[in-house]
């Protein structure tokens, strides 16, 4: 009788011990991790969620089958090793948010910059970037890449004969790779930090031979070439800029999270952060996609939609926009909006179209067009995105009082009133830049119902005759 029992006992211990090590804690989007409870009672225990995040503990059987059902490759889930990880994760307050008072009125600072970007000098750099092999995060070349770049963008400094700009080499725990980070001071609010980065390692089955030319050779040459036009113009922001390259993404954002955890450790005050990974293939109709995933901040999102409708709407440097989602923490923008940061990643297509070569030894310049105009059109972003939030803190007066346009929210009606401008257009777009309606023939003077909106941010852009874009941020509550 004893033996049986204890064999009972040592039998339920075992399927306990068994049950737990088959189960792990992740955070995933509350829409999958409900879908994935109704599918799977006994496998999925959902802990707790927020709008659109939940903590889960989850079975392997149940993570196969998301990572199979999400819209594209990765887990679909982010893997926390404990509880306590996994509900902290997900209750990470935001930083407070200044993006909805930012404003756009540097036009001629803006204008003179992306007339100065240069598709040419980013291919350049990408083929250079190509040209070491493999940049692979193990690898003595990506020290080598890092410390080039270092001597590349220290040139730029020396040549422009500033001493407010300055390039340091980050050593981390995770990798033996460094990362590298180029800083503007801020003339009068040192303090608040505007960031862009991309990543300098890669990856394929081969260490070897991982020649990275989309992946992401082409966001650090899109961001040396915004370096290198911000010096050109001798740019001297308010703010603090910073440009980073970060080391072993592939691996697990290695590099970034580092970095965003000792920023967020230091509470130093990011204002917004802006990746770029995978800029010159154009896999899609559009040119830049904008990605929603929840962890990426709207308001960013919408900013980024603002600067393009107003800079890149017609005339040389016009390109067009749309929306696409990764469904997983896919690149080092992540990091940032995992500490609480506003962080957007615009991608260069929609995701189901991104480039096929990535992570294969394919992936080289030769095999995405052998330019570098797609490329340039995020230079142009991301020059225009760091000019018109590193400026100082005038926020909303210079671009109000210049407006005769004006809108406000009562009762869910956007009233206007166009004073002497006359009005073309007005459209209203939601965060993810879909347009949700455009009224036409307007008065100068009246309403447009938002009944069939739901609460949330929206842009109103107003086309006048003239030829002028005016946005304005709303709320709908
Ligand atoms: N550049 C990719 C991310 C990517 C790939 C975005 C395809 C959109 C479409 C990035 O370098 C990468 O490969 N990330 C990893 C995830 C990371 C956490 C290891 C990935 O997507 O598997
Ligand atoms: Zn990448």
């Amino acid at each position: 009788m004893k033996i049986k029992l204890l064999s009972l006992l040592s039998l339920v211990v075992f399927h306990q011990a068994y049950a737990q090590s088959d189960k792990f804690y992740a955070t995933t989007d509350s829409k999958n991790a409900e879908a994935l409870k109704n599918k799977f009672p006994e496998d999925v225990e959902i802990i707790t969620s927020n709008d659109n995040s939940s903590a889960v503990h989850l079975s392997k059987k149940a993570a196969e089958f998301l990572h199979h059902n999400v819209i594209t490759h990765g887990p679909g889930y982010v893997y926390k090793s404990s509880q306590e990880e996994a509900v902290s994760a997900i209750n990470k307050s935001r930083r407070e948010n200044k993006i909805l008072a930012f404003t756009i009125d540097q036009d001629a600072v803006v204008m003179s910059a992306i007339a100065k970007v240069s598709a040419e000098n980013i291919k350049t750099h990408i083929q250079t970037l190509e040209n070491y092999g493999t940049r692979h995060h193990t690898t003595a070349k990506a020290k080598t890449a890092i410390q080039d770049l270092r001597t590349k963008w220290q040139a730029l400094i020396t040549a422009s004969g500033r001493t407010d700009v300055s390039v340091r080499i980050v050593n981390h725990m995770g990798t033996t790779m460094p990362s590298l980070i180029l800083t503007i001071n801020g003339s009068t609010s040192p303090n608040e930090y505007v960031i862009v980065g991309g990543h300098m390692d890669t990856i394929t089955n081969n260490v070897n031979n991982a020649p990275g030319a989309d992946d992401d050779a082409s966001g650090i040459a899109t961001i040396s070439e915004m370096i290198r036009v911000l010096l050109d113009i001798n740019y001297r922001p308010s703010k603090t800029v910073e440009f980073m390259a970060y080391a072993a993404e592939e691996i697990g954002l290695v590099g970034s999270s580092e970095i965003a955890q000792d920023y967020a450790l230091n509470n130093k005050n990011v204002v917004s952060v802006v990746q770029f990974d995978m800029t010159n293939y154009k896999g899609s109709s559009k040119d830049v996609y904008l990605t929603t995933d929840p962890y990426n901040s709207n308001d960013l999102n919408l900013f980024l939609i603002e600067l393009m409708e107003r800079y890149n709407k017609t005339g040389a440097h016009a390109f067009t926009y749309g929306n696409t989602i990764c469904n997983y923490g896919c690149s080092d923008h992540f990091s940032w909006a995992d500490n609480g940061y506003d962080a957007a990643f615009p991608f260069e297509a929609s995701f189901s179209q991104y480039n096929p070569n990535i992570h294969t030894t394919s992936d080289k310049l030769s095999n995405m067009g052998n330019s570098a105009t797609h490329a340039a059109k995020f230079a142009k972003l991301g020059l225009e995105f760091i000019i018109e939030t590193s400026k100082g803190s005038v926020l909303g007066v210079s671009d109000a009082s210049k407006s005769s346009v004006h809108i406000a929210v009562k009762d869910k009606f956007l009233n206007y009133q166009f004073g002497n401008e006359a009005v073309e257009s007005l459209i209203i777009l939601d965060t993810s830049g879909r347009k949700l309606s455009e009224s036409k023939n307007l008065l100068s003077i009246g309403k447009i119902d938002l009944n069939p909106l739901s609460a949330g941010f929206y842009l109103a852009v107003i086309n006048t005759q003239s030829g002028k874009v005016i946005t304005k941020k709303f709320i709908l509550e």
